[in-house]
């Protein structure tokens, strides 16, 4: 049996955050996603009014959070599922961020109804990881 690469890639990265994981709490995360739902909420003011910076900004610190948020990973069931979730949430903050820059309202708006249909299946996902 080959090891892919990606199986190497997530066990490297477990040994160097476990123990950072092991000190933060569910609290924290908790915290953390509340945090996310806030930068969510401006993103829709900020497409609802077209007020472009608001936009570009909260998805830029969208993408900030969830790239701060990966140490957390190695407590996440079946994490080899959950990397790609989170890649797909940064590339969506990416194509919200470029969008609003290009003043483009249509496509903002697109990558927020994306951004929304990643938040709901990474939790579909969380929630369903952990019985299997
Ligand atoms: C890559 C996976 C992933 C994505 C994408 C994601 N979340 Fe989460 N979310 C989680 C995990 C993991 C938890 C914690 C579940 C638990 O501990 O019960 C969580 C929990 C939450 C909670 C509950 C926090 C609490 O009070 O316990 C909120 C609110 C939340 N997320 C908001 C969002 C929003 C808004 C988005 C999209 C903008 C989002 N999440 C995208 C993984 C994700």
């Amino acid at each position: 049996m080959t090891i892919r690469p990606v199986f190497v890639a997530v066990a490297a990265l477990g040994i160097v955050v476990t123990s950072v994981a092991q000190v933060v709490t569910q609290r924290s995360r908790g915290e953390f996603m509340r945090q996310k739902l806030e930068f969510a909420k401006n993103v829709l003011e900020g497409l609802t009014v077209e007020n472009f910076d608001l936009v570009e900004k909260n998805a830029r610190s969208l993408k900030r959070l969830s790239m701060a948020a990966e140490w957390e990973v190695p407590e996440i069931p079946h994490v080899e599922e959950y990397l790609p979730r989170t890649a797909e949430f940064q590339r969506l903050c990416d194509q919200i961020v470029a969008a609003a820059r290009a003043r483009n309202l249509d496509g903002a708006t697109l990558g927020y109804v994306g951004l929304t249909t990643s938040c709901v299946n990474c939790h579909k996902y969380v929630r369903g990881a952990g019985a299997r």
